[in-house]
């Protein structure tokens, strides 16, 4: 695997044509391990990019104490057959006088775009810069982030990409909850606690499937765990698909998490 740090360099050593991207944001983990071996077995070439991007995040988040260990990832990347690393600074992505922003509208409103505001500004922002960078054919996201993919995929659509996007299946720890960069930032106690919220997005597919309302049971089993804090519980179409979405507090850590209710399963 080599480590590419500058647009100029991937301009001269990737070749075009049977590319896979996966963009993340590193402190890799099982989740992007499935996104690099589903690149990996879908291209002829699998490259991965590792770039915290600074304006996916707000005022007050945590984009100073995002997890960033790049040795530890290189290691994981190139394990999962990953090419080619791409980790830019953020002078290279957003130099001096940067000023064009990509804004997927109707679809950054609501859920995650209402509690951060401006966040699927830059996450449009950055991915169209990387799509344009590497010149992938396929370019892979996480269920787990359900309406970060279903914007990219609107991204793509809308702006005549030549690039399709593949969504792959949330990976979860044992207990259910999905797996995060920022479950490391969990307490012991708020890690137990954590596991309320996949807990209450199953009891929501269950009640759905027996014809109740999943908003009902979902919201029950968030509300018997005082340790975490709901911040929204909600159905939305995306892509297509019914989604039981939800989003809430341990501690100072914010989780998201959502099912299929209805649609093709991912
Ligand atoms: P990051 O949080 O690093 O996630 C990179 C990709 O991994 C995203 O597509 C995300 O949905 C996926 N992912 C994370 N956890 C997962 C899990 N448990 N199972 C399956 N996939 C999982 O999302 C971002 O970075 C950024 O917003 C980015 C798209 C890179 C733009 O900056």
């Amino acid at each position: 695997m080599r480590t590419l740090r500058t647009i100029a360099e991937v301009r001269v050593t990737i070749p075009h044509g049977g590319v896979g991207l996966v963009p993340t944001m590193g402190a890799l983990h099982a989740g992007h391990v499935a996104l690099f071996e589903a690149a990996r077995r879908e291209n002829d070439v699998a490259v991965a990019s590792i770039f915290v991007n600074p304006a996916q995040f707000g005022e007050g988040e945590d984009f100073e104490r995002y997890p960033r260990d790049e040795e530890a990832d290189a290691a994981v990347a190139e394990a999962a057959g990953v090419d080619f690393l791409f980790a830019p600074s953020v002078e290279e992505m957003y130099p001096k006088g940067f000023d064009t922003w990509v804004d997927v509208e109707g679809l950054s409103a609501g859920l995650e775009g209402d509690a951060r505001p401006g966040h699927f500004r830059g996450v449009a922002t950055v991915c169209l810069k990387l799509f344009n960078i590497v010149r992938p054919e396929r370019a892979y996201f996480g269920q787990k982030d359900a309406q970060q993919a279903a914007i990219v995929e609107r991204l793509a659509e809308d702006l005549n990409l030549e690039l399709e996007i593949r969504v792959v299946p949330t990976v979860r720890e044992e207990d259910g909850l999905a797996v995060s960069s920022r479950n490391a930032y969990l307490s012991a106690e708020d890690r137990d606690a954590a596991a309320a919220l996949p807990k209450a997005l199953r009891a929501g597919e269950e009640a759905h499937d027996l014809g109740s309302d999943p908003l009902d049971a979902a919201r029950a089993i968030l509300a018997a765990e005082p340790r975490l804090e709901p911040e929204y519980v909600e159905l939305a179409r995306l892509d297509g698909r019914v989604y039981l979405l939800a989003a809430a507090r341990a501690g100072r850590t914010r989780l998201i998490d959502n099912v299929v209710l209805e649609g093709d399963p991912l």
